[in-house]
């Protein structure tokens, strides 16, 4: 099941983004983010109510950025992040949204996957965005105009 996040979701939210894409952002960052209004947070939630997936997006104008898509090691493949996907963008094209992006790291070959398959095309770069270990990663802009009936 997907359901809209309340701020009673924060801590929860956070220990799932931590699981899923570590250091992730702390409790009161998405405390912060939950009680934006130009924000919307889709989470996938098992029927005992624990997370699963969750899908960040800030509307602004006509364009949706998607912040932060991530879903717990051990529930991937079993198309989450794409049922997410598409619900999100399905209700931002509701809200008025015409076009959405976000970024991406050149190396993150499952996340690419995803977005490719859900029809977004590399729209520009920042070479060297993101810090690795020892090497600096290029960040891939990614666009895909939404339908009347996105998703
Ligand atoms: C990227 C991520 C959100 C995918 O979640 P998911 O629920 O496993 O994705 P789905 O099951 O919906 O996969 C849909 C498609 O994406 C692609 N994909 C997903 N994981 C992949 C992987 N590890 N390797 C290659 N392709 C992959 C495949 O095309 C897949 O379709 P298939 O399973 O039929 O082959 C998840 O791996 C994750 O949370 N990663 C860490 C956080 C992250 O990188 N977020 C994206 C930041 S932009």
């Amino acid at each position: 099941m997907i359901r809209t996040g309340c701020a009673a979701d924060a801590r929860a939210i956070a220990s799932l983004h931590a699981a899923a894409d570590p250091p992730g952002w702390s409790e009161t960052s998405w405390n912060d983010l939950l009680r934006q209004p130009a924000t919307r947070i889709h989470l996938d939630c098992a029927d005992t109510g624990a997370l699963h997936g969750l899908l960040a997006l800030n509307l602004a104008a006509d364009e949706a950025e998607i912040l932060m898509l991530a879903v717990a090691p051990g529930f991937r493949r079993r198309g989450i992040a794409s049922r997410l996907l598409s619900h999100a963008l399905a209700d931002a094209s509701g809200q008025g949204a015409a076009r959405a992006f976000l970024e991406v790291a050149a190396d993150n070959n499952a996340a690419r996957n995803l977005y490719a398959r859900a029809g977004f095309i590399t729209v520009s770069s920042r070479a060297g965005y993101y810090a690795r270990d020892d090497r600096f990663v290029d960040a891939l802009v990614l666009a895909r105009d939404l339908g009347k009936h996105a998703g």
